[in-house]
This record gives C-alpha cells, sequence and structure tokens, in this order.
C-alpha cells in the first residue's frame, strides 16, 4: 500500500482560533479528518504529524526514507526560513508537495520566498483547507505513474535479450 507522511509545521495545531480572516475556522483535527477520508477512498495509507520544532520536522522528513512514498508538507513559517527543512526534503528523494492554506506570494513580502518550493513536487496556496485534498490527489496520481514507469521499465529490461559471451 502506498503511504504518505502529512507534515504539518508551527502554528498550526492553533488553526480555527489563529487569525480566523487569514487562515479561516477550520480546526487542524478537521483538516486532517478530511485527509484520512480521501486516503481511505484512494486507498492510500496516510500518516499525519504536527510539530512547532524545526528538528523535529527534519527527522520526520529524514524518516520517511524507508516506508513511505510521498510527503505532503506545510512547513508554515519555515517556509521562509529553514535550509535544514530544504536540504532534509532533497536528501530524502520522496516527492513533497508544499502546501499553504493562504495565497503567500499575495501576502508581506517576507512570505514570498519559499526555500522549500526549489526542492518540492508541486506547491499548492491559497486553497484553504482544500490544498490539502488537492495535494493528496496530485501526489497519489504521481506515485501511481510512477510506478508504472518503474514497472514497465523492469519489465523491459527483464524482457531484453541476454548477450551471449562471444
Ligand atoms: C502558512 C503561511 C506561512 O507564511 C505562515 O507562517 C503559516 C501558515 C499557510 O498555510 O498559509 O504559519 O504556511
Amino acid at each position: 500500500m502506498v503511504r504518505v507522511l502529512v507534515l504539518h509545521g508551527p502554528n498550526l495545531n492553533l488553526l480555527g482560533t489563529r487569525e480566523q480572516s487569514i487562515y479561516g475556522s477550520t480546526t487542524l483535527e478537521a483538516i486532517d479528518a478530511a485527509i484520512s477520508e480521501l486516503a481511505d477512498e484512494l486507498g492510500v495509507a496516510v500518516d499525519i504529524r504536527q510539530s512547532n520544532i524545526e528538528g523535529e520536522l527534519v527527522t520526520w522528513i529524514q524518516d520517511a526514507r524507508t516506508g513511505y512514498q510521498g510527503i505532503i508538507i506545510n512547513p508554515a513559517a519555515y517556509t521562509h526560513t529553514s535550509i535544514a527543512i530544504r536540504d532534509a526534503i532533497a536528501a530524502v528523494n520522496v516527492p513533497a508537495v508544499e502546501v499553504h492554506l493562504s495565497n503567500i506570494h499575495q501576502r508581506e513580502e517576507f512570505r514570498h520566498r519559499s526555500y522549500i518550493a526549489g526542492v518540492a513536487l508541486a506547491q499548492i496556496a491559497g486553497f484553504g483547507p482544500t490544498g490539502y485534498t488537492l495535494a493528496l490527489r496530485g501526489l497519489s496520481e504521481h506515485i501511481a505513474k510512477q510506478g508504472t514507469t518503474a514497472g514497465t521499465a523492469r519489465l523491459k529490461q527483464a524482457r531484453r535479450p541476454k548477450r551471449r559471451a562471444p
């Protein structure tokens, strides 16, 4: 079964009460429930975690090397500061989708730069909680395609006639 790791960064545990005019009133619990519901529908297993600590997010990304085919991450404020999270994503060779509830490009200038985007498969920003389910749909399609390509490559390799020694 395809496994996807979903990571929420700092302050996202406060969703529902935090700056509602920007982030809305949906709680993180409700977002996680919607992700899990879609995952069941798609036949994907998801592990969902939140941390306010940069190093903890880095360790979880590193751990995704074994057993996970994809990562969905809202690095929150670390998006704009964390070379460590960027390096971890680049290191693990697991496709990662960056999600933001708000459209970071329309907000303060310091939010326009993402250290993550350059190593992410895709970035989704501005759709609110829907961004997470869009990310899961896109990522699982990407993983399925990759699996098919890898499978086809293996088949071709296996069918290739063996060279005889001269
Ligand atoms: C955020 C945008 C970031 O700039 C901010 O620091 C967050 C949330 C978003 O989901 O819109 O905490 O990642």
